[in-house]
């Protein structure tokens, strides 16, 4: 159920993203207790100007703007999108050079959208590593110097999706240097990244280089999801190639999503803030409960996902045992193959009903516990 990685594809050959075809219709039979969700639980209550849902495109106001002004850049070197999954494949078309081999490396383990979008762009896509053997989720750095002669273009995840785990600095440094040497670009995809602003392990790629083209959006750590808005940030040229990426193969922005975004804009700091307390509240819960199962686990250091070792089959332990329990989180070989025995929780939803949960995972981990002995 991993990632497909591989060459281009069009008609049949289109693959499915084998971790939505799982997850979209267990989501949808709405289980009491979800522990699957990457993207943060906030209560927004908006103030929306009615008229500007359809007309926002009349009323003067530009994304780009409120953006630029958020992550300190110029408002040409940003490209409104809807959201992250729209962003990467306008991201990696606009920096793949125009001659060059039309070959993406990306990460893994990932996001099956990050990493196999660009097949469906004409592209062939070879993998590199950063764990999950490797101890501490080092970046391979062996495996990238082998395949940077070979592609037009890098896709990274800086804080990942499954582990939830900042890439080190040292490895960013050198992922820096060796792409920029290469002529390489790089798009990076911080859609988990603001949840560590204010610490140290807050690095935007685009602020760090000029071969970075950074995307982002409000559905993780704003808990918009449902609202489409995101952005790619990167040098003014590139991101006009994303811009002419966006106008040809989209047209214009959705103006409901402008709108409702143009109200949360200013209390996004709020949102960050109300995460950060989830976390300091949530998790003492759930390490409790592993540390009560015998699971010795260190949490990533900042946002709301980490995973966890389960010492069987997630997928089918979720089945056998999670699914009677009415529990919901996501198993790791959703994103490689090496970690189909771990299981990813997500502490981002509201106090108490992720307190009530936790009971209810204890007993999943005794059941599966039970039947291992
Ligand atoms: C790494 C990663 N990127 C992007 C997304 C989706 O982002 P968006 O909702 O902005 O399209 C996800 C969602 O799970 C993700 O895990």
């Amino acid at each position: 159920m991993e990632p497909r990685l591989g060459g281009p594809v069009s008609g049949d050959d289109i693959p499915p993203v084998d971790y939505l075809s799982w997850y979209v219709p267990r989501l949808q039979e709405n289980r009491p207790h979800d522990l699957s969700q990457s993207g943060f639980e906030y209560d927004w209550d908006l103030n929306l100007d009615d008229k500007k849902l359809l007309g926002f495109w009349n009323s003067g106001s530009n994304p780009a703007e409120w953006v630029a002004s958020r992550y300190g850049v110029e408002v040409d070197q940003v490209c409104v999108t809807h959201g992250v999954c729209q962003a990467i494949s306008l991201a990696i078309l606009a920096a793949l050079p125009e001659d060059g081999p039309r070959v993406v490396g990306v990460e893994m383990p990932s996001f099956a959208v990050v990493s196999q979008c660009a097949r469906l762009l004409g592209c062939e896509v070879i993998p590199f590593h950063r764990g999950p053997n490797e101890g501490e989720w080092r970046l391979n750095r062996e495996e990238v110097a082998d395949i940077l002669p070979r592609v037009g273009v890098i896709a990274l995840t800086p804080v990942m999706n499954p582990s939830g785990e900042m890439i080190a600095k040292e490895d960013e440094d050198w992922i820096i240097e060796a792409t920029r040497e290469a002529g390489i670009n790089i798009v990076s995809d911080e859609v988990y990244l603001d949840a560590a602003m204010g610490t140290e392990f807050y690095r935007p790629m685009h602020l760090r280089a000029n071969n970075v083209i950074s995307v982002n959006s409000l559905t993780k750590c704003y808990g918009l999801g449902p609202l489409r808005f995101g952005w790619a940030i990167g040098p003014a040229n590139m991101i006009q190639n994303v811009r002419n990426a966006f106008h040809n193969l989209q047209g214009m922005a959705s103006a409901p999503s402008m709108a409702i975004a143009e109200a949360a804009f200013p209390h996004l700091d709020m949102a960050l803030e109300a995460l950060r307390k989830q976390r300091e509240v949530n998790l003492p819960k759930l390490i409790d409960v592993l540390t009560e199962n015998g699971i010795e686990w260190t949490p990533p250091p900042i946002g709301i996902f980490g995973l966890i070792p389960l010492g069987t089959n997630a997928v089918q332990a979720m089945a056998e045992h999670g699914s009677p329990l009415g529990l919901l989180a996501t198993p790791g070989g959703m994103f490689h193959k090496d970690l189909a025995n771990h299981l990813r929780i997500a502490w981002g939803g509201n106090s108490e009903s992720f307190e009530a949960a936790m009971p209810v995972l204890s007993q999943f981990l005794k059941s599966i516990q039970d039947e291992n002995n």
